[in-house]
């Protein structure tokens, strides 16, 4: 007898360098989960800026719809922060957000960059466990960094990867 089972379908991404006029877009994914979400005008002021670069994901056979999920990375000298990331609720665990933190690892060796960091809320499971597999270490804490949705307080945690 057959048992009969679901199968998620794969999906594919295609990865595109963030452009300035996009922060409509960027705000809109930002908003579905930060607490204080950033406006279309701080990304815009953010993409302007000759140090920060990102990367969209749109879905094979759906582009038309827009990004599904954003990167955005400042390099200054030697070393780099990840300012943020957020793949939309819809398609999250289908290798998105890997795939973006790929790129920028990519484009950071490139230009030879020693390390990359990034900030984290100690609560943050999903994100934790990304940049654990990509190779990220804790290297610091933030006691009580950021807020909470119950206007309660979180611990952030400092992650680095070291690229050379
Ligand atoms: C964190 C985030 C970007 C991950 O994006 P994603 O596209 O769902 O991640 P991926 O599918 O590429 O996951 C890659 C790996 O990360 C880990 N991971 C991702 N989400 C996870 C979860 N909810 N629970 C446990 N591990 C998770 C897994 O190891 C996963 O590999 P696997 O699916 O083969 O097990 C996404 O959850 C998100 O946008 N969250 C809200 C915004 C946010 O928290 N940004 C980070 C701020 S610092």
């Amino acid at each position: 007898m057959r048992i009969p089972f679901l199968v998620r379908a794969p999906r594919e991404f295609l990865i595109e360098r963030l452009q300035p006029g996009c922060g409509h877009v960027l705000a809109e994914l930002h908003s579905e989960d930060f607490v204080r979400p950033w406006t279309d005008g701080e990304f815009e002021q953010l993409l302007a800026q000759d140090t920060v670069f990102g990367f969209a994901g749109l879905e094979i056979g759906k582009g038309s719809a827009g990004p599904v999920g954003f990167v955005l990375a400042r390099h200054a000298a030697d070393e780099a922060e990840i300012l943020t990331i957020a793949v939309a609720r819809s398609h999250r665990r289908h290798g998105l957000g890997w795939l973006l933190m790929n790129s920028v690892l990519r484009e950071l060796h490139s230009e030879r960059v020693e390390a990359l960091f990034l900030e984290v809320d100690e609560a943050n499971a999903a994100a934790i466990a990304l940049y654990r597999r990509l190779g990220f270490r804790e290297v610091g804490k933030r006691p009580q960094y950021y807020r909470t949705a119950d206007s309660g307080r979180s611990g952030a945690l400092v992650m680095r990867r070291d690229l050379r």
